[in-house]
């Protein structure tokens, strides 16, 4: 199987492409900035410059290409100027519009994955949220909306899709732990506002075998890529001091939040209590499915 990924370099792309490799499937990635995939893929034949706002990726790209995962977009973390929050939505909007007419050029069929997010959701509160469960009106609800929308195109090529709605992904040196280890590790860790809001995430290396349970088949539609037991913010925070040996016991108040981070602090206040649903319905089963062992498996230590 040869497998097209975009966002390969990124947090969670540059662990798919090692496990694809691992497992003996070839891969194709695409990148505004090839030469920085070098290291992670050696063959510079199999990354392809794409600029995501511009247009198609090039018909080589899709030589031979069996499936295609799309983790590219701009990052959603950092302070939400009207540039950023243009680019949080051209990237996956645009970005996704011009990956699915190269979808739709190449010809045959294949298999789709592509990256949305528990932010589909919105803030819900206490509401246990399923994959039936409707979107809200916020600003990243409305881009994983139109997100999604636009990776179903390729349905209408006869190719299978699988919108993912991601969890808070975890694992050292990226994503949310990448953000919250300095300070807890200075022991300015604490929980977030109320801390009383829920927090579904998940492990990054189920995210991963659970892309590669899509490729191969076992999902389509729309799929809650989140752990089983979602936790709330200060049990989060907590049980992340515990695994650090650090106290957790200097709350950031939600307006101190508001100001540092500005629309972004919404996501991290924001009440999102998620269920994987479909995907232990089709049989995936989660190596990771409670806090505590997850972060004890990143962080080492007694389990
Ligand atoms: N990490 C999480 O906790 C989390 C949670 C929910 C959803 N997700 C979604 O899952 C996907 C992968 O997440 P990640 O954490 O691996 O993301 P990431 O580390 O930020 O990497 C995504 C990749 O997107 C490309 N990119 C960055 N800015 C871009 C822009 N303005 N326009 C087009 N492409 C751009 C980059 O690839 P090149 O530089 O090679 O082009 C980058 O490597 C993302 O779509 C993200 O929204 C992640």
């Amino acid at each position: 199987m040869r497998v097209l990924v975009t966002g390969a370099g990124g947090f969670v792309g540059r662990a798919l492409v090692a496990r694809l490799i691992a497992s003996g499937k070839r891969v194709t990635a695409l990148s505004r900035r090839p030469e920085a995939l070098r290291a992670l893929i050696p063959d510079a034949s199999a990354v392809r410059a794409w600029q995501p706002l511009e247009g198609p990726p090039p018909g080589e790209a899709f030589e031979g290409i069996d499936a295609v995962v799309h983790l590219a977009g701009e990052k959603v973390a950092g302070v939400w100027t009207s540039a950023k929050r243009r680019a949080i939505e051209d990237s996956r909007v645009v970005g996704t519009r011009h990956l699915v007419e190269g979808i739709r050029a190449a010809g045959g069929t294949g298999t789709l994955v592509s990256a949305s997010a528990i932010g589909y959701y919105g803030e819900r509160g206490e509401t246990v949220l399923g994959e039936q469960d409707g979107p809200s009106g916020d600003f990243l609800s409305r881009v994983c909306q139109r997100w999604e929308r636009e990776a179903r195109g390729a349905e209408a090529a006869g190719w299978t899709v699988t919108c993912l709605r991601i969890g808070i992904v975890l694992e050292r040196g990226g994503g949310a732990l990448g953000a919250m280890e300095v300070p807890f590790r200075l022991g300015l860790g604490g929980r977030l506002g109320s801390g009383r809001q829920w927090w579904s995430w998940i492990h990054r290396e189920d995210l991963v075998e659970l892309i590669v349970f899509a490729l191969d088949g076992g999902l389509s539609g729309e799929v809650n890529a989140t752990a089983p037991e979602p936790v709330r913010q200060a049990a989060f925070a907590r049980e992340l001091g515990r695994v650090l040996h650090r106290p957790a016991r200097l709350p950031v108040p939600a307006p101190v939040l508001r100001l540092l981070a500005g629309g972004f602090s919404w996501e991290l206040l924001s009440s999102k209590r998620v269920l994987p649903r479909r995907a232990l319905e089709a049989g995936f089963r989660f190596r990771h499915g409670e806090l505590s062992a997850a972060l004890q498996a990143i962080y080492g230590g007694p389990r």
